[in-house]
């Protein structure tokens, strides 16, 4: 792992924005897989910023998004697809038609992972995985677990990540209890992954993330096992290594 520890989240933005923006300019139908977090948000900001200094081209990306929540329609204001929409797909030059996210409201769960799921490799894969990391662990919506989700799936969602996104929905009993999540053997398969942490509040599962054994139970410490990824965290975040 390549881990660069920067000052301040300003710095992290930029950083990260900077990596993004040259895989683009290195290969202009890139396909990016998105997470959704409040830290990436940031990120996307940059992004936008050097978009519109006309240093990006997003004409012919393809864009995965990680997740969304179970049971929210795309109108749904907490949806990740709005989310995404506001803070980047609606600020650049992107053919929406190239914006993927699995639906949230899909009859049913099985059939949309495995179309979610072959759609990501109908698109050749991901060549640039874009993460944030939970309190947990977590990556994407993959929680501590016995297991490694190898696909796309309906993950259920952890206390302490419902918890961590009452700040988007105001109250915990408005946040839904399942995700549709990329799998952690989905993450795997993208040729080159970031992932962008800030605060005291994630130095533990850093640290574990980095100096500990691979475990389902602490899912980023996979990454260990990617030949090319690059972890961009602020000072606080890297206190415990
Ligand atoms: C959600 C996602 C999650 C977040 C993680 C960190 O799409 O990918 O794995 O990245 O929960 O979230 P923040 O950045 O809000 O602390």
């Amino acid at each position: 792992m390549n881990i660069q520890v920067v000052h301040d989240y300003g710095q992290l933005c930029d950083a990260a924005a900077y990596i993004i923006a040259s895989q683009v300019i290195t290969k202009p139908d890139s396909v990016i897989g998105t997470a959704s977090g409040g830290t990436v948000l940031g990120v996307y900001s940059k992004l936008v910023d050097l978009y519109e200094q006309g240093l990006v081209d997003f004409s012919s990306v393809k864009i995965f998004n990680n997740d969304e929540f179970q049971g929210l329609d795309k109108e749904h204001t907490q949806s990740r697809f709005n989310l995404l929409s506001a803070n980047l797909i609606d600020r650049i030059n992107i053919n929406p038609d190239n914006f993927h996210i699995p639906k949230g409201t899909a009859k049913e769960d099985f059939p949309e992972c495995k179309r979610y799921e072959k759609s990501i490799d109908a698109a050749g894969g991901v060549d640039l995985q874009i993460l944030g990391i939970g309190v947990n662990g977590h990556i994407g919506f993959n929680e501590p677990s016995d297991f490694f989700a190898p696909y796309t799936y309906l993950a259920d969602l952890n206390e302490t990540t419902r918890e961590a996104n009452v700040r988007f929905f105001g109250h915990i009993s408005k946040v839904p209890q399942k995700a549709y999540s990329v799998g952690v053997g989905t993450i795997m398969r993208a040729r080159k992954i970031i992932l962008v942490a800030e605060g005291e509040w994630k130095a533990q599962a850093i640290k574990a993330m980095i100096q500990k054994r691979v475990t389902p139970q602490l899912p980023a410490s996979i990454l260990q096992f990617h030949g090319n990824v690059t972890v961009i965290i602020d000072e606080k975040a890297a206190s415990m290594l």
